[in-house]
């Protein structure tokens, strides 16, 4: 029953309920909101390539060797690093394939991320804040006076 209805939520475009599960339970709020760190410490490659990335669990371990190191949760963070495997983390934005889009010049332009993907940092669970679609994409391009040429976006 639970699963019929997600599947009518989704088709009637009810993305902003999926919170999917993830393997571990990591907080923007904790994180980018609580202690500040800035976006782009976690999601570098947003500044100059097409994906933001998703950080390494080296780079958790960076802090989590002196952070909050007796929480159950932290203790399958290092599991993970001493095993030197990935966190496998679930996708929550996605486009689909016929769609091209670069984080870089969205950054150096000075769009902020919260303009596409909400108030993450205020999200104990990451979530599609709205969906972005064709129209939300081509209205702001149109507002600042951005390509709309179908190119731009499907090549
Ligand atoms: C102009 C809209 C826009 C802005 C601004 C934007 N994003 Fe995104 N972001 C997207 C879209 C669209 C996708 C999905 C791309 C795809 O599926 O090909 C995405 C995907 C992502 C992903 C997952 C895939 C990946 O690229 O690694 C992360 C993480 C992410 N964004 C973080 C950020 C961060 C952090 C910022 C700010 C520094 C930011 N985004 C700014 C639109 C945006
Ligand atoms: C720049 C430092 C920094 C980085 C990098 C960082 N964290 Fe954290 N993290 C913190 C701080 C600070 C807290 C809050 C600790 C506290 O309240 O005692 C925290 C809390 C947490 C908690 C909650 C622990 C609990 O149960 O109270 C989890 C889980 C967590 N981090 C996972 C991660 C993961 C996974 C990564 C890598 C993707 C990561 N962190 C990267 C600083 C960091
Ligand atoms: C401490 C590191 C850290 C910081 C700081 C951080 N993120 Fe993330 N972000 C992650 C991790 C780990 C994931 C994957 C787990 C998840 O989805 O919750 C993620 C996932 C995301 C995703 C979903 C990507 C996907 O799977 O499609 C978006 C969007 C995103 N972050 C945006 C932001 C924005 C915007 C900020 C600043 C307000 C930010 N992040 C700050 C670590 C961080
Ligand atoms: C909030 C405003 C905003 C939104 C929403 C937005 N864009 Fe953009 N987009 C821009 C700006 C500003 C630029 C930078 C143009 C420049 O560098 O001159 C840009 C540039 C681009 C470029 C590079 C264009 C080029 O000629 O190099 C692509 C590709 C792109 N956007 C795709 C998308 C897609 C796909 C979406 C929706 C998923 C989207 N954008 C949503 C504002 C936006
Ligand atoms: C600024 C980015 C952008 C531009 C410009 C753009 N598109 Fe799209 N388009 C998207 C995104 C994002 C999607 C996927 C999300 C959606 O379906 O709304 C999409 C989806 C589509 C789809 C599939 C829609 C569906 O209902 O299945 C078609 C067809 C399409 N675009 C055609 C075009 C044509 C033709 C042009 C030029 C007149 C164009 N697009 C220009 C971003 C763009």
């Amino acid at each position: 029953m639970r699963s019929i209805l997600l599947a009518l939520l989704a088709v009637a475009g009810v993305a902003a309920a999926i919170e999917p599960g993830q393997p571990i339970n990591f907080s923007h709020k904790i994180h980018a909101g609580d202690n500040k760190i800035q976006c782009l410490f976690c999601h570098s490659g947003a500044r100059r390539s097409t994906v933001s990335g998703i950080p390494s669990v080296q780079l958790c371990m960076g802090c989590h060797r002196m952070a909050a190191v007796n929480k159950p949760e932290i203790a399958r963070v290092r599991a993970y690093f001493e095993k030197k495997q990935p966190i496998p983390w679930t996708r929550v934005v996605k486009e689909p394939d016929y769609v091209f889009f670069n984080h870089s010049p969205h950054i150096s332009r000075g769009v902020r991320c919260q303009e596409c993907h909400g108030p993450v940092e205020t999200m104990t669970q990451t979530r599609l804040d709205h969906t972005l679609s064709m129209n939300v994409c081509v209205a702001c391009h149109r507002q600042r006076g951005v390509s709309v040429d179908c190119y731009t976006c499907h090549r």
